[in-house]
């Protein structure tokens, strides 16, 4: 049983009066669903990247500082763009920090130490997660025929996949 209000009010059960919607309240519900833990995932993602990008050592110091901020910057870009979709269909989305812990699926690294190498690792493997994440929301907006969401989807992809090569290139060459 749910005792929580705020967790009621995440679910997508009324619909905007302002405005008129093309999907059923089904599909709605399931895109939506879809879109809130992708959201959670890339704001946990956004600031883990942050992190490192923060708390980086080592020879390679500059190149992989400047490489995460490139990295964050795009995971940043995505956020507006996945909550604006929810709002666009209908649904609702994040709406704190709590929301975003509540959801998230990739897990936080509180660790005071981590070597360059095992941020890359991380960060690599985090990143081939999200693919698969971006991959199972896209199948969901097929199904519903939200070719907008899924086409901002697979630009998220490419750019996802864009990370994951970089990262895979500099932890195969520190191992
Ligand atoms: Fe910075």
């Amino acid at each position: 049983m749910t005792t929580s209000t705020q967790k009621t009010a995440l679910k997508p059960v009324t619909r905007s009066t302002q405005a008129e919607f093309d999907l059923s309240t089904d599909a709605v519900a399931q895109i939506t669903d879809a879109l809130r833990p992708l959201l959670a995932d890339v704001f946990s993602l956004y600031l883990k990247t942050k992190n490192f990008h923060w708390h980086m050592t080592g020879r390679h110091f500059r190149d992989y500082h400047l490489l995460l901020d490139e990295h964050a910057d795009q995971l940043f870009a995505m956020t507006d763009d996945i909550a604006e979709r929810a709002r666009k269909i209908g649904g609702f989305t994040l709406r704190s920090i709590s929301d975003i812990s509540q959801h998230q699926r990739l897990r936080d690294n509180n660790a005071v130490e981590v070597t360059p190498g095992q941020m890359m690792q991380e960060l690599l493997d985090d990143n081939l997660q999200l693919t698969r994440f971006l991959r199972a929301a896209h199948g969901i907006c097929d199904r519903h025929g939200d070719v907008a969401t899924a086409s901002l989807i697979e630009n998220w992809i490419d750019q996802t996949e864009r990370r994951a090569w970089f990262l895979s290139e500099i932890v195969g060459d520190i191992q």
